[in-house]
């Protein structure tokens, strides 16, 4: 693979010199990224892909400042090599009872027929973006990389973060995103291509129109930055680490693939909807979150969504759609129904095969090593 790949023009070294020290800089074994996938793993799938050699992430999302300190605690004492920890960077959205009224109205044929009441009273955040408190909590562990989804938290957060020497990345889902994330203090920029499981991270546009496949995104981000990008969405098997690598990828963040590992904590009912004939259709859907986001197509996607698509205009800013679905996914999942769950994965899902961790680690690093010479 290595002088074929070399002898092409294009070739991700020529393009990209940067990515020639990406792995020494960080101390990396492999050039593998175990995505961090809020409310589906915890350290213990971090820590299986840090003793591989890759690096593991802990998303802390969907964390209290207690969990993420004890997390923490454990990532930062058994992590074989570098590690990442990843947050949110969302601008909290204003109250608007209206809208959440809508919401209600919304969803009350779905509660009806699960035989469920509603929530009453103000909306409740589910996921809470990076802030001081957050800083405050991981200052202590030092965490290698801090990554960020949606952009950047504000300059001054930023640069307290960085003065502990942490790398920081942020992913881009478009070139103008790419440019600005590097011009705003990312030092390795995600490429998110429209195949990926899980939120969007688009920030500088609401238009999903704009998003882009990995194979068109990853090269004109490539050329659009000058450090290293890594390459994200759909990629499951070695032959999707060799494509990316190939397209100029520093290294490769995998997400659904690592959802049918024994490490991570995806709920049965979710794992059950991978391993099925479901698993290949996917669509983006905003009804769970307020935000764009890809998981296996069910039924609040295709009732709440407007006319053939899953994303409804109704949806409450993010997080706050995901306060009043809330008990209807309890009553649809004590049912044994995934109606109301959402089922993060990306496209490659039909591709992904349960095993270890480590193992998927390994074998995505073989492919991506084959690269880097
Ligand atoms: C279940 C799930 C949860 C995710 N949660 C996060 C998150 O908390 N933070 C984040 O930056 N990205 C998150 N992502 C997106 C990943 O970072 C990545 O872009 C995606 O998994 C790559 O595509 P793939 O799933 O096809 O491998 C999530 C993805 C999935 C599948």
């Amino acid at each position: 693979m290595v002088s074929k790949h070399s002898a092409m023009p294009g070739h991700n070294e020529a393009m990209n010199p940067l990515n020639a020290n990406f792995m020494q800089r960080l101390g990396l074994r492999l050039p593998v990224v175990q995505a961090p996938m809020a409310g589906s793993q915890g350290s213990a799938l971090a820590l299986a892909v840090c003793e591989a050699g890759g690096l593991g992430s802990l998303p802390a999302a969907t964390l209290t400042l207690d969990a993420l300190r004890q997390e923490l605690d454990v990532l930062s004492r058994q992590a074989r090599g570098p590690w990442n920890v990843n947050f949110f960077c969302h601008s909290p959205p204003p109250s608007d009872p209206v809208r959440e009224q809508a919401w209600l109205d919304a969803l009350r044929p779905l509660a009806d027929r699960l035989a469920t009441t509603l929530p009453t009273g103000p909306a409740v955040a589910g996921r809470a973006p990076f802030s001081r408190e957050a800083l405050e909590v991981i200052r202590p562990f030092r965490p290698p990389v801090v990554s960020f989804h949606f952009g950047l938290p504000a300059p001054a957060l930023l640069a307290e973060v960085k003065a502990w020497g942490a790398q920081v990345w942020s992913s881009a889902t478009t070139v103008d995103e790419a440019r600005w994330l590097q011009q705003n203090g990312a030092d390795v920029i995600i490429a998110q291509g429209l195949e990926a499981g899980g939120h969007r991270g688009m920030f500088l546009t609401g238009d999903v129109t704009t998003q882009t496949a990995l194979m068109a995104l990853l090269p004109q981000v490539v050329r659009a930055v000058q450090g290293p990008v890594i390459a994200a969405g759909g990629i499951a098997d070695a032959a999707g680490v060799h494509a990316a690598m190939a397209l100029g990828a520093a290294g490769v963040q995998v997400g659904t693939a690592y959802l049918l590992t024994p490490e991570a904590q995806t709920q049965p009912l979710h794992r059950a909807a991978l391993a099925s004939g479901r698993a290949g259709h996917t669509a983006l859907t905003n009804v769970f979150t307020g935000r764009p986001a890809r998981g296996l197509v069910n039924r609040a996607m295709r009732e709440l969504g407007d006319g053939a698509t899953c994303l409804s205009a109704r949806a409450p800013a993010f997080p706050l759609a995901g306060w009043a679905m809330a008990p209807l996914r309890t009553a649809a999942e004590a049912a044994g129904l995934d109606d109301c769950t959402p089922l993060w994965a990306g496209m490659a899902a039909p591709l992904c095969v349960p095993m270890p961790a480590g193992e998927l680690t390994r074998r995505l690093g073989a492919a991506a090593l084959a690269h880097t010479g």
